[in-house]
């Protein structure tokens, strides 16, 4: 892999860019403090401006050691709708894990995988990672389908190995994967 960091990039409606201290409002509003969002995300929706303010103040401090982390902005409106970011990385086996969130507001649009398939082509060909990763609860399809969608393909199920918030339980993860020799077989 090669440490480059977080670059700008483009796609048709979207810019992917790195956070910036004034965020948090748009953060906050469009997917932070959105129940519908949270269900399916490890963090707890947040409840306050200042709670969005310290995790895009941690964020921001992070980009000087190369994390990976977008937020994604409509072309358009210039509304922030979500982020994705690199959330575990293996230097040995050269292969990265990637995780998304985008306001319900937004959903079904197309937008999770316009931005899925640019990580991915950033981090296989500018970082040069041999494989990304990603999983999701088995609760919620819509993001397999992303993934599908980026051209991804099914590694397996991981049993109950989260808790699941909709219910007293724990919940299946699904991972997937792709390769740079998957990704070279995709039609563009
Ligand atoms: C999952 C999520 C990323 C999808 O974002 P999105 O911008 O709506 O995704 P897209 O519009 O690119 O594609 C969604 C696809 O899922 C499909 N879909 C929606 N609900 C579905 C369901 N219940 N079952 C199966 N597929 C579903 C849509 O039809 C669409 O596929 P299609 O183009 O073939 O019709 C978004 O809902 C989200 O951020 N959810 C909350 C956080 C989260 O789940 N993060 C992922 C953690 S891994």
């Amino acid at each position: 892999m090669i440490d480059i960091g977080t670059k700008e990039l483009e796609t048709e409606r979207l810019i992917l860019r790195k956070f910036n201290e004034e965020d948090y409002t748009g953060m906050f509003n469009n997917w932070a403090s959105d129940l519908e969002t949270n269900k399916y995300v490890s963090f707890k929706a947040h409840q306050n401006y200042d709670e969005t303010k310290q995790i895009i103040n941690e964020w921001i401090s992070k980009y000087g050691d190369g994390s990976l982390n977008w937020v994604v902005e409509l072309k358009e409106t210039h509304e922030i709708i979500g982020n994705i970011e690199v959330i575990a990385k293996s230097k040995k086996n050269n292969n990265c894990e990637v995780g998304y969130t985008f306001g319900s507001k937004y959903w079904g649009k197309g937008y999770a995988t316009e931005v899925l398939k640019k990580v991915i082509e950033f981090l296989l060909y500018d970082c040069d990672f041999h494989l990304i990763e990603a999983k999701h609860h088995a609760s919620n399809p819509a993001s397999g389908r992303v993934m599908e969608k980026a051209g991804m393909k099914k590694d397996g199920v991981l049993r109950e190995r989260r808790v699941n918030k909709l219910m007293d339980g724990y919940d299946d993860l699904v991972i997937y994967s792709i390769t740079k020799d998957d990704f070279s077989k995709i039609e563009r």
